[in-house]
């Protein structure tokens, strides 16, 4: 079993260091404050081609594979979290399912300018009654002559108001007693589809999140996503494609809070030396080291799995994301201890890194969800 990354992996992640340590963490505290989306970074980070990191270049993406995904989300979100989800929705859960389930026409259409980071895709599956229980939807799309017609509301839409292209989730009809749900691509300029909602939240707050409202929405039927009644298994294999980014992700963040733990202990003086050198601390460090290594080498473990063709990367993909993002609260959460009462002032980056963090266990999936996935998995076996 070889761990190491390849000449292509390591150049991907170098180069995204580089950009997001001189280009996107130096704004991340301003945006967070004023809870500002960050148009500016992510022209840099379309340039790179990082809106399309998995979509091959014949389709204007930048053609990675996972494993580089994964780097690319850990170093950007190791800067900054709000960029990362925001990457991490446009590329996982917009331009993965028009790959996978896409017509050539769909994907021309939509898939191209989202890869070359020309337009912005946003996900809408949640809804204010229907979040973990995903398949009790009540948005609706009617066929109508050519056309379908969707009426509902749509919430936690991340990149909602800044997107052109979002994939919708609406029952089309009922089967056995079961919903059927479809999957379309709706473009923002579609009359009746308006933010109804902005949420102001705790964490990664220059991304943006809100509700959408859908009023006689009329798509075209060629913009179905996937075939009829095809709905849930286009927005499941997104999301299994989405928490290794979320996974990523959640490294990033904990990496981040930790580098600043270990420089503060080393310079912090208490009872006479640094407080590095208390035992009290330096176990804490001990901890917060393994579990990051912990957590990419599962991150990772999940997208060279998906990169294999592997079959059961959906609950390698929840593995990583349950461990990844519990790991960063627990880790963040230790490296305000270490920093002690200014850890929880905004004049240090720790308090960002904890309240950023603090969602990774509930979107893309909460860590109960992860664990009926996992649970099936193994009980599968
Ligand atoms: N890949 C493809 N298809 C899948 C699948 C997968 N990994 N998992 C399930 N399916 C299919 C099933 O085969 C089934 O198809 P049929 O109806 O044709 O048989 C259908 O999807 C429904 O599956 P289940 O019967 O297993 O569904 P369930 O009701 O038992 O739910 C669940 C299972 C695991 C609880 C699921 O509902 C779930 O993951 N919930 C969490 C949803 C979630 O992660 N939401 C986050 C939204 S995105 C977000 O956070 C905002 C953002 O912008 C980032």
């Amino acid at each position: 079993m070889d761990l190491r990354l390849n000449e292509e992996q390591e150049m991907v992640r170098n180069s995204i260091r580089e950009f997001a340590e001189n280009e996107i963490a130096p704004l991340a505290r301003e945006y967070d404050e004023e809870e500002k989306f960050p148009h500016k970074q992510l022209e840099g980070l379309a340039e790179m081609g990082l809106l399309g990191m998995i979509i091959p270049e014949e389709y204007g993406g930048a053609g990675f594979d996972s494993v580089s995904y994964s780097l690319a989300l850990e170093e950007i979100a190791h800067a900054d979290a709000s960029v990362a989800v925001i990457v991490g929705v446009t590329n996982s859960v917009c331009c993965y399912p028009i790959l996978g389930f896409g017509t050539e026409k769909q994907k021309q259409e939509f898939l191209v300018p989202l890869a070359k980071g020309e337009k912005l895709g946003a996900f809408c599956l949640s809804e204010p009654h229907a979040g973990s229980d995903a398949t009790n939807l009540k948005t609706t799309a009617r066929a109508d002559g050519e056309d379908f017609v969707i009426n509902g509301t749509k919430s936690w839409v991340t990149n909602g108001g800044e997107s052109e292209i979002h994939i919708v989730m609406a029952v089309t009809g009922e089967n056995a007693g079961k919903k059927e749900v479809t999957a379309f691509i709706v473009e923002d300029d579609r009359e009746g589809l308006s933010v109804s909602s902005v949420e102001h939240k705790l964490g990664q707050r220059a991304s943006k999140t809100t509700e959408l409202s859908f009023v006689d929405v009329r798509v075209p039927k060629e913009n179905m996503l996937g075939g009829l009644g095809e709905g849930m298994k286009v927005a499941f294999n997104s999301l299994d494609n989405g928490r290794i980014g979320i996974g990523s992700l959640a490294v990033g963040i904990a990496r981040a809070a930790y580098e600043e733990a270990l420089a503060y202990s080393k310079d912090r003086v208490a009872f006479g030396k640094p407080i590095s050198e208390h035992q009290a601390i330096k176990f804490k460090l001990a901890d917060m080291a393994t579990e990051i290594e912990a957590a990419r080498l599962l991150t990772l473990k999940a997208a060279a799995a998906k990169d294999a063709g592997g079959k059961k990367t959906g609950v390698q993909a929840s593995m990583a994301k349950l461990y990844a993002s519990e790991m960063a609260n627990r880790v963040c959460a230790e490296a305000i201890q270490i920093h002690g009462g200014n850890g929880y002032s905004r004049h240090y980056n720790v308090e960002k890194y904890y309240r950023d963090a603090r969602i990774t266990t509930i979107y893309e999936g909460t860590s109960e969800i992860q664990k009926i996935v996992i649970s099936r998995g193994v009980l599968k076996d």
